[in-house]
């Protein structure tokens, strides 16, 4: 059984004052895991907002040395203070920030020596998706970012399937393509490279548009363990209807 993981990026949106504020209005529910993943500035306020809620905190990003002479980069050692996981190669870092395959998979691996778990985000162009591609293109994505890993480290991954064309468009992808998708591009993929018992450990979400209005659909797919949510988690008035729907599937 694997336990429901609904999680908002906030990308870079709330100064302190407005993130704790958010925070404080989001609560936990039975059933579903939520992470709430801040700008770094508010990562430590929204962690005090939080205590003892059981809602969890996350980075969006994370460099994969300790410490030393690398301005302005964030280490795991910083994170784990006040985060319980960190999300990896999200398609704007890979787009905007030259996020690839590797460095997504030595910070994971760093991530882990620091006991913080990756929720690794992988997915497709509009082109790629349109010419045929996803399956070779999101497989070589999981290949890529869970290599070096032991079948341990692998279970606890947490992999973000976002096709780059549903993220913040409004045009969520089909549920029951998101399904098959999962099934054969991550599932699979993570039973070749460890075992089937690994690749039904593995939590996995769908990311791109999910609303009050299409969430249902979503969670209700046996492939889908939750949500990475942009948009939708800025406002609680949104994002509490996903919780309930993860909550209740
Ligand atoms: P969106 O973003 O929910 O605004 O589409 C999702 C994401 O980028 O993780």
């Amino acid at each position: 059984m694997r336990i429901q993981i609904m999680a908002g990026n906030w990308k870079m949106h709330k100064t302190v004052a407005e993130a704790a504020k958010l925070a404080r209005s989001i609560k936990k529910m039975e059933g579903v895991e939520v992470v709430l993943c801040p700008p770094f500035t508010a990562i430590s306020s929204v962690s005090n907002a939080v205590a003892d809620s059981g809602v969890k905190v996350g980075a969006q990003n994370m460099y994969w040395e300790e410490k030393g002479a690398f301005t302005g980069e964030i280490s795991p050692v910083m994170l784990k203070e006040f985060c319980q996981y960190v999300i990896l190669g999200h398609s704007e870092r890979r787009q905007y920030f030259g996020e690839t395959n590797e460095t997504v998979n030595k910070k994971a691996l760093t991530a882990f020596k620091h006991g913080l778990i990756p929720i690794i985000c992988c997915g497709e162009s509009l082109e790629q998706n349109e010419a045929g591609e996803t399956v070779e293109f999101v497989g070589g994505q999981i290949h890529g970012a869970l290599a070096d890993m032991t079948a341990d480290q692998a279970s606890k991954v947490v992999i973000a399937y976002e096709p780059i064309w549903a993220i913040g468009t409004g045009k969520s992808a089909k549920p029951e393509a998101v399904n098959d998708i999962i099934r054969k591009s991550i599932r699979d993929v993570i039973a070749d490279m460890f075992d089937e018992s690994v690749a039904q450990a593995v939590r996995v979400q769908y990311g791109g548009s999910v609303k009050p209005d299409n969430v249902v659909a979503f969670m209700g797919q046996s492939e889908i363990d939750g949500a990475l949510v942009g948009g939708a988690s800025l406002k609680p008035e949104l994002f509490m209807p996903l919780v309930e729907a993860a909550a209740k599937s």
